[in-house]
Formats: C-alpha cells, sequence, structure tokens
C-alpha cells in the first residue's frame, strides 16, 4: 500500500511543492535593457515552472545612499512598474518590499556569525561599490551579501536568476547555507545561480557595464524619440573615420544590441558583414537598431502606462506580497531559531 500523507488525503494542491526562485534589485532608479537581458527575461520565463518571489531590496539601498532615500519611494513604483511592464505577473509570482518583511534582519544577524571579516572584505564587489561610488565600508555595507543570502535562504530558493556580476554573492549565500547545515542540521538548500544569456550588456559608451552611475543606460521605459537620441550617439568602433573603412563588430556596441535585441539573425548577419567590408555606414547601422529596440520595448511602453494608470496597484502588490514573503520568512525563521537552539523560556 501506498504510504499517505495527511496533506494528500486533504485533496489540497501542494503549491509549495513547486521549486523556488528569488531574485530581486535595489531600488536605484528605473531598470535598463542591460537587466532585462541579464536577468529580467529569465524571471518572466521560469514563473510558470517556479514559485517566484521579486524583492524590492530597500534596506539594500541603506549601506550606500544615506544621502539619497528621499529618492527610494518613487525607485520602488519606477521599479515595480517595470517589473510588471516585462510581464511579471503579481497573480502568479509574489513581488515584495524587504522592509516590509523585516524577519530577514534577524536571519541576516544569524548569518553573519557564520562568516568572517576577512571573507566579507575580500567580495570583488566591494571594491566596486566603494571606487565607483566612493563611499566607507560602514559594517552595514560590508554586510550586504549576507543580508542578500538571508533574503535568499529566507524563502529557501533553489535558483537565482541574476547578472553576472551578483556571482560572487551566490557562492557566499551557498557557503552560508552550507556552513548552517554542517554546524546546526539541514534547514537550508543551497541555491543555484542562472545568468542570462547577454551576462553583462556593455554601456552605450561602449564601458564594459550598462550602469546607472556611468550614465550609459536605455532605460526600458524611455520613449521612442529618447531612445534614437541615445542610440543615434553610441560610441562605435573608433578606428574607423569613414564608412568606407573596414569596421570592427567585435567589441562594437552597436552590434553587441543588435544580436541582443534584432530577432532578424540574417540581416544582422550581412549588416556585419557590410560593416567589415566598409559598405555601410554608422548611420545605417544605428537606424537599424534604434527601430529594432523600439519594436522590442513598444509592447513594455504600453503595458505601463496601463498599470502606472491605476492609483494604489503597486501598493496593493507590495503589500499583499511582502505578507505572502513574510509567512515564509516566519517559518524559515522558526526552523533557523530551532536549530540555533535559540528556543530558551519558550512558550
Ligand atoms: N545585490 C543585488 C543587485 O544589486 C540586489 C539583491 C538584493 C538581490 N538581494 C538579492 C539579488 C537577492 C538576488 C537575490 O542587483
Amino acid at each position: 500500500m501506498a504510504i499517505q500523507h495527511s496533506s494528500a488525503t486533504s485533496g489540497a494542491t501542494r503549491p509549495e511543492i513547486r521549486r523556488r526562485i528569488l531574485t530581486g534589485d535595489r531600488p536605484t532608479g528605473r531598470l535598463h535593457i542591460g537587466h532585462y537581458v541579464g536577468s529580467l527575461k529569465n524571471r518572466v520565463r521560469l514563473q510558470n515552472d517556479y514559485d517566484c518571489f521579486f524583492l524590492v531590496a530597500d534596506y539594500h539601498m541603506l549601506t550606500t545612499r544615506l544621502d539619497r532615500l528621499s529618492e527610494v519611494e518613487q525607485n520602488i513604483r519606477d521599479m515595480v512598474l517595470d517589473y510588471l511592464s516585462v510581464g511579471i505577473e503579481p497573480e502568479r509570482s509574489t513581488i515584495y518590499l524587504q522592509s516590509l518583511a523585516p524577519e530577514v534582519a534577524e536571519l541576516h544577524l544569524l548569518f553573519s556569525m557564520l562568516v568572517t571579516a576577512n571573507r566579507l572584505e575580500r567580495m570583488p564587489t566591494l571594491k566596486d561599490m566603494v571606487r565607483d561610488l566612493n563611499v566607507e565600508v560602514t559594517y552595514g555595507l560590508l554586510g550586504y551579501p549576507v543580508l542578500q543570502a538571508a533574503d535568499i535562504l529566507m524563502v529557501r530558493a533553489h535558483l537565482v536568476p541574476v547578472g553576472k556580476d551578483q556571482e560572487s554573492h551566490l557562492e557566499l549565500t551557498r557557503q552560508i547555507a552550507g556552513r548552517f547545515n554542517e554546524l546546526f542540521g539541514e534547514v537550508f538548500p543551497l541555491p543555484d545561480t542562472l545568468i542570462g544569456d547577454v551576462p553583462t550588456l556593455v554601456g552605450t559608451d561602449g564601458k564594459a557595464k550598462m550602469s546607472k552611475s556611468l550614465g550609459n543606460t536605455i532605460y526600458l521605459s524611455d520613449d521612442a524619440e529618447t531612445v534614437t537620441q541615445k542610440v543615434m550617439r553610441m560610441y562605435t568602433d573608433p578606428t574607423r573615420l569613414r564608412a568606407t573603412d573596414p569596421g570592427h563588430v567585435e567589441g562594437n556596441p552597436v552590434f553587441s544590441y543588435l544580436d541582443a535585441f534584432d530577432p532578424d539573425v540574417t540581416v544582422v548577419s550581412e549588416l556585419k558583414e557590410r560593416y567589415r567590408a566598409g559598405r555601410v555606414g554608422d548611420v545605417e547601422v544605428k537606424k537599424r537598431l534604434a527601430g529594432s529596440l523600439n519594436t522590442f520595448l513598444e509592447p513594455f511602453r504600453e503595458r505601463r502606462a496601463g498599470f502606472a494608470a491605476r492609483t494604489g496597484l503597486v501598493e496593493e502588490i507590495l503589500r499583499e506580497g511582502s505578507q505572502r514573503a513574510r509567512e515564509e520568512a516566519r517559518k524559515t525563521l522558526a526552523a533557523a531559531r530551532e536549530a540555533m537552539r535559540l528556543n530558551y523560556f519558550r512558550g
């Protein structure tokens, strides 16, 4: 006779069987096309197969931007609208605000005992943040990746779709989970990282990474005219002075974007050939790119406008999502406390 679990006899559907995804972003502003190919595309694709949690990481903003906190609320709205516009569905996935599920702070505290300061001081992302943002390393900033580990492990996620720059944080997350399990018993799964098909999209200026702080972005919510302007000003091949000079396709951001966003592979490879042979000018290639980007972005813009018109929608989504995240947080935290014997004088 088959073994029956009590919940199986109740006939209830058991969505908790689905594997979990958690990922998110700091509310630093609007999301750009680099976020899309790096991570958003995977999120949209996987939301049917996984139980997804998408986090707006406002606590993380406190680690670097204490001088800019007045912008955060607007950024949160923009980001949630960006999520909705690319096709993340709150009926299917949980979108939540980190500070509305504050249990994560206690998990962060517990985890902070499992990682050395030296390990955190050597995180490559720490150096980047200090350099790009010109900030001092507070205790909180040092703990940034530990808080991220708490986000992920709080819902016991199995998979984390992120941009390539986040790989080191995921490695630390697995280390913390492994260490916890080894010391106190199996509480956490070791989550896998999922990097998008374009791991790092170059900026419009040709710099290695598209980033708001570098001012080389194309936003998902940019209107058609802005996109066209940004494309026409894009960096191309600096060695090419005339349209008749043979041009370089590799490392040329215009072609990187065509590869990522123009669905017509034949036309793009034809353009590349003509570019290499000095038989097409930058302007023609850029016009093609502006067209393909605008075709790609138009459905997002339309959906965004629809959602933006609904007063109170963002708040409602975050409130409901945070409630659900919080339920999971409470369960996980109870398990972690129990495992660490933080259960004296209970009841
Ligand atoms: N550090 C991530 C970034 O800057 C944002 C983030 C916070 C995150 N918590 C997370 C990403 C948990 C994935 C999982 O992009």
